[in-house]
């Protein structure tokens, strides 16, 4: 029913009501031997999970809620690149369907008026130089109203609809998605990652600015001066050192 122009992405669907969290469903998916392109997608979730083991808010039917399987060739390390390469994806399918324009904040945070809309959250199984599965999580705030969202975040987060000012179809966007990830996810494993690492520079607000990241490590603030092959955020301190960040909140 999601007219999808894609050959293996979403050709398996598992959708649900409500679920307790379409990243779980898939991982246990995936274990079984679920194949690549197999696909999660809920109306609901009752414990939408966020990056550091933070909460996603993900009410019934004004959402998008997916998590996507993948088998990539390719060693742990880099899966980091296939959290960015969905961020472009996702932001070229926004911006094809509503006609805004995202920016992507490092390393998966998308951005509409500077709140946010999207988030992904990308998980492994694998040995030390295998991967077996990546499951990308994909969160989107679609049709919420303002009021919808939970105080805590009404000032950080937002819905296309809100930017937009009408609803958005979430078949249409669904779709788009799919077969965007599709063919960057083809382009990314004939050619590498280089190409998809000049589109999301094209779309990444903090390159060239000051922000603060909070690793696990601790507080450090520098400008952000790009992105590794790799997908590691590249951070220069006021002591011109240059730091190679996996993980982090970034503040603008
Ligand atoms: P904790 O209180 O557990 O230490 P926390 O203060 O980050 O962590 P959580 O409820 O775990 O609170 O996580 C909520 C955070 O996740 C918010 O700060 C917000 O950034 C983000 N968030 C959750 N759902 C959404 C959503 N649908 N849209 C945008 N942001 C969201
Ligand atoms: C983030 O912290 O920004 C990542 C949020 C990812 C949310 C999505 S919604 C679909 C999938 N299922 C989950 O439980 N989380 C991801």
């Amino acid at each position: 029913q999601l007219g999808l122009k894609t050959e293996t992405f979403g050709q398996v669907i598992y959708s649900f009501e409500d679920v307790d969290s379409t990243q779980r469903v898939a991982a246990k998916l995936a274990h079984e031997g679920a194949p690549e392109g197999t696909l999660v997608v809920a109306e609901e979730q009752k414990a939408g999970r966020g990056r550091l083991d933070r909460k996603w808010f993900s009410p019934k039917g004004t959402g998008i809620w997916m998590s996507l399987i993948l088998r990539p060739p390719i060693p742990p390390q880099q899966a980091p690149q296939l959290t960015l390469l969905a961020a472009v994806a996702i932001s070229q399918a926004i911006q094809e369907v509503t006609g805004l324009v995202p920016d992507i904040k490092w390393p998966n945070d998308i951005l509409l008026g500077g709140k946010k809309c999207v988030g992904i959250l990308t998980e492994l199984q694998a040995d030390p130089d295998r991967v077996h599965s990546v499951i990308i999580g994909i969160g989107i705030n679609v049709n919420q109203t303002s009021e919808q969202f939970p105080e805590d975040i009404r000032a950080i987060a937002t819905s296309l609809a809100i930017e937009k000012g009408k609803p958005i179809k979430r078949a249409r966007l669904i779709q788009d998605i799919l077969f965007r990830l599709e063919r960057l996810y083809r382009q990314y494993l004939t050619h590498g990652f280089r190409p998809i690492k000049l589109l999301w520079e094209g779309y990444a607000v903090s390159i060239g600015k000051p922000v603060t990241a909070r690793t696990l490590g601790g507080v450090m603030r520098g400008i952000a001066r790009g992105i590794t092959d790799d997908g590691l955020l590249i951070l220069e301190d006021e002591q011109n050192t240059i730091h190679y960040i996996h993980s982090a909140d970034i503040q603008l």
